[in-house]
């Protein structure tokens, strides 16, 4: 079963580009697959506008996008062209969001004229976007689209309905042949709680001193994890994990004691071949288990304004941010989040097992930078 996110991109609200794409999503699932519809029209409009990737309803479906193994996007011809709604999302999308994935483009049209539209305005973005496969689209005129009040059903003519099949015959049998498996490729990573001293934990050092080198122009090498004692990140206070896929070291993260109830995160990562697969998530949650493991009660951390990526992962994983999100990030210092551990926490003479949090790799896709420095730490403030 693939995931397969669509895309209805129409300001109307009755829409007929909406009535083709239920008709193609019900064959996507009559076969099995899992598909998620973004309504662009639904979503923030003020956050479209500003092309306001933090806003968590944004960076939701920006996820869903970038964890799906195909696409269907779809829109009217507006101007000869896709419509400016599905512009202010394609704009808000990582350079190669769609990498790897299954495209398959359909547009809605009042003009034979414009039947072109869906080759020479809307493929080239999606194929600028990474897609590795963009199928052959289809162009539907609106008069071959009869749509029933109440949304009582379509009526599609004949060879607008036979054709609309063929594509998308042709999309999943690219999907099949080309899905990566992200649930596989999750199996064989391995987690693992290890020291920072530890060579396997190398790589995750080393790129921390790059990243937080160049976006805050430090001269001195500072990883935060290597300049405290490390018990600091071993039980019974704290922990470390890395995540190795393959003998390499992907991602990883630490958290150490910041009061009796609370622990503090510091330094999720993600080695930057390997990001939007969501292992920043995975770390996090990872953590999470290990704080609840030893009988904390929250999560606290700071990241610092430079690092967009970070707040929207620790927003998207439900942290309250201490500070005002529409304030510019340079003026806020060190964005500082916290967290209340789930209930389910099983606490067992001093220490806690927690129930372990849902973690579904599909649905998880911000991995970047991550971190949770403190901005002041790294003499920038
Ligand atoms: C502002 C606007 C511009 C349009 N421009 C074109 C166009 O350039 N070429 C075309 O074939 N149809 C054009 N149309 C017609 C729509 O593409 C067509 O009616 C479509 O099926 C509407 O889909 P919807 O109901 O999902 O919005 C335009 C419609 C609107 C409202």
């Amino acid at each position: 079963m693939a995931t397969i996110v669509t895309l209805s991109s129409s300001p109307s609200a009755a829409s007929r580009t909406d009535a083709v794409l239920g008709h193609v999503e019900r064959r996507l699932r009559a076969r099995g697959h899992e598909v998620q519809r973004v309504t662009v029209r639904d979503l923030p409009a003020e956050a479209l506008l500003r092309a306001d990737g933090s806003d968590p309803h944004i960076a939701a479906v920006v996820e869903a996008i970038v964890a799906a193994d195909g696409v269907v996007v779809t829109t009217p011809v507006y101007k000869a062209a896709y419509t400016g709604l599905l512009k202010t999302l394609l704009d808000l999308l990582p350079q190669f969001a769609l990498r790897g994935k299954t495209v398959l483009p359909v547009a809605t049209g009042g003009s034979p004229a414009h039947v072109l539209a869906v080759d020479y305005a809307l493929r080239p973005v999606l194929v600028s976007l990474g897609a590795e496969h963009v199928t052959q689209g289809w162009f539907v005129q609106s008069s071959e689209i009869t749509v029933y009040a109440d949304d009582a059903g379509v009526l599609l003519a004949e060879s607008a309905a036979r054709n609309l099949h063929l594509v998308t015959e042709s999309f999943l049998t690219h999907l099949a042949r080309h899905r990566t498996e992200p649930v596989s490729e999750a199996d064989d990573d391995v987690v693992l709680r290890v020291s920072p001293g530890d060579d396997v934990a190398a790589p995750l050092l080393e790129d921390l001193v790059v990243e937080y080198g160049t976006r805050y122009g430090l001269s001195t090498p500072n990883t935060q994890l290597t300049e405290v004692p490390v018990s600091d990140f071993e039980g019974p206070h704290g922990a470390f994990i890395v995540i190795v896929r393959g003998g390499q070291t992907i991602a990883g993260g630490a958290i150490r004691r910041f009061d009796q109830e609370t622990a503090e995160v510091k330094r999720v990562w993600t080695n930057s071949q390997f990001r939007r697969q969501g292992l920043a998530r995975r770390v996090l949650l990872e953590l999470e288990r290990a704080a609840a493991g030893l009988g904390y009660k929250r999560i606290h951390l700071t990241t610092g304004p430079r690092q967009p990526e970070a707040r929207a992962l620790y927003l998207a994983a439900g942290y309250l941010p201490a500070f005002d999100l529409h304030a510019d990030p340079e003026s806020v210092g060190p964005h500082t989040f916290d967290k209340e551990l789930p209930a389910g926490t099983l606490h067992v003479g001093g220490s806690a097992v927690a129930s372990a949090p849902a973690y579904v790799a599909a649905a998880s896709a911000g991995a970047t930078t991550d971190s949770a420095p403190s901005f002041r730490d790294w003499g920038a403030a």
